[in-house]
């Protein structure tokens, strides 16, 4: 039975005269906030970082995904501006909080920017206000800590407050699916929270999938990436053991995958990277532990993921050794180093650990990437530099961490003396291919 502050907040959600407040203007938030504003609502962006609130507020974008005329288009319009300020929640109808979920250093769940925030919306909260958590998380996040402060003030979850999960499944890069036409998964803790939540989202986005409840929603969230992560694990296992049997692992992958059924590409590579593939499993598998349950697959995707830096650099060296040099003064010329092709996001990226491994080793290194003009490995600053015939002749090797639609592939194959491609990366490069190992 939906009471009556609720359905002023249907109205106003329905007619887009609701206020929106988005916490944490990253790569969730911004183009999420940029969405809302294009549907019609009035958007107040909160992030704790300035320098984003003032590109924001000038129209400036710094996430690749976000159109920088969108983004001018929605402030210059009134409709979207950013502050550092969270007091502007109490004139906000609806809060979506897209704020980090990162690891401690020994790998458990530190949802300190979550539990922060939640207190500032707490601070601020009035009667008729949907809350949504939009960062990943573990189950039970939305319910167990953030409804207990949340309601400290006296409102009534389901009343005259609506609170539900709703993971964000933005795949940067991707142009063919972002969050206005991918399916919106959402719970709320009750039906009346799901009814808010479910309208609300239906004004921006194609499709939405109610589930029962907040838990449900980021067990979801957390399967996803926990089914990404196992799979890569399961192939670069196979890459690992096809190196020993000398067999081409894309071409199995690529026979594999004429099956119309039960069978779906994944591909090896150096590791994992990113926000999510490196961290959100071990969310669950903290949880997890609560339930007296080990989630065997998750620590060993983890242990083989992790390992793939290892077994690049091992297998450089291997390489290096059959032409007599060794790694200790070798120039290794990385290719591509964010975690992801054609994207400019550097987090997690698995090239950070293979550049480590080889500059304890006492390789030579330079490396080049469109999207990463400086890098710190192991406390040295390196600059980008351009992939030039010249450069690939001298060195001992090129190794490609990340394939980059921009790089010349047929240059690199033409001039470095010996290929490193742990991408497949050169697969359509013409003429000899003999100097081209791949992972
Ligand atoms: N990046 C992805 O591809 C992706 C995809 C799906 C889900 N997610 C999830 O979405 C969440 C956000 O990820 P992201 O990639 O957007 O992170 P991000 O680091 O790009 O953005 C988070 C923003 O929150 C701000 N912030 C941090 N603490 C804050 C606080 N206390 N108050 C106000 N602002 C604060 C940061 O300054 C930053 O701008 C994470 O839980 C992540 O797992 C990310």
């Amino acid at each position: 039975m939906i009471q009556s502050g609720a359905k002023m907040l249907l109205d106003k959600i329905k007619n887009r005269t609701a206020v929106v407040g988005v916490v944490g203007l990253g790569y969730v938030g911004l183009p999420l906030a940029v969405l809302q504003a294009k549907t019609g609502y009035r958007v107040l962006g909160i992030d704790e970082v300035a320098e984003k609130v003032a590109r924001v507020n000038a129209g400036k974008s710094y996430i690749s995904d976000v159109d920088e005329t969108e983004l001018r288009q929605a402030v210059s319009a009134g409709r979207l501006s950013a502050t550092t300020e969270f007091e502007v929640l109490r004139g906000c109808d609806a809060v979506l909080i897209c704020v980090p979920t990162p690891l401690t250093p020994n790998k458990e769940p530190d949802i300190s920017a979550v539990v922060k925030v939640t207190r500032e919306v707490a601070k601020h909260a009035h009667p008729d206000l949907l809350v949504v958590l939009e960062s990943t998380t573990y189950p039970g996040t939305t319910e167990e800590v953030m409804v207990p402060i949340l309601t400290q003030g006296g409102l009534k979850v389901g009343q005259d407050l609506f609170v539900a999960f709703s993971p964000e499944r933005v795949d940067p890069g991707n142009r063919s699916f972002t969050t206005h036409n991918t399916y919106k998964v959402v719970g709320g803790v009750t039906p009346a929270c799901l009814d808010i939540a479910r309208t609300f989202y239906e004004q921006s986005i194609v499709k939405i999938f109610p589930v029962s409840s907040p838990r449900i929603a980021e067990m979801t969230k957390v399967f996803e990436n926990v089914f990404r992560s196992v799979n890569i694990a399961l192939v670069n296992e196979l890459a690992i053991l096809c190196d020993r049997m000398g067999l081409n692992v894309y071409e199995v992958i690529d026979a594999a995958a004429t099956k119309n059924f039960g069978f779906m590409p994944f591909y090896p590579g150096p590791g994992v990277g990113g926000h999510c593939i490196p961290l959100d499993p071990y969310y669950l598998a903290w949880k997890s532990k609560e339930y007296d349950l080990h989630t065997r697959f998750i620590e060993l995707a983890g242990e083989i993921n992790e390992g793939m830096p290892y077994y690049v650099v091992a297998k450089l060296q291997r390489l290096l050794n059959r032409r007599g040099r060794c790694l200790n003064g070798a120039e290794i010329m990385v290719l591509g180093v964010t975690y992801k092709a054609d994207v400019a996001d550097p987090r997690e990226t698995p090239a950070r650990k293979v550049m480590e491994l080889l500059h304890r080793e006492g390789a030579r290194l330079s490396y080049a990437d469109p999207y990463t003009p400086t890098m710190m490995v192991e406390g040295h600053s390196y600059e980008a530099v351009e992939v030039t015939a010249d450069r690939l002749a001298r060195s001992d090797c090129a190794l490609i961490l990340t394939a980059h639609s921009a790089f010349d592939f047929d240059l690199i194959v033409r001039h470095a003396p010996l290929v490193l491609d742990t991408r497949n990366g050169t697969r359509h490069v013409k003429g000899s291919t003999a100097n081209v190992v791949l992972l």
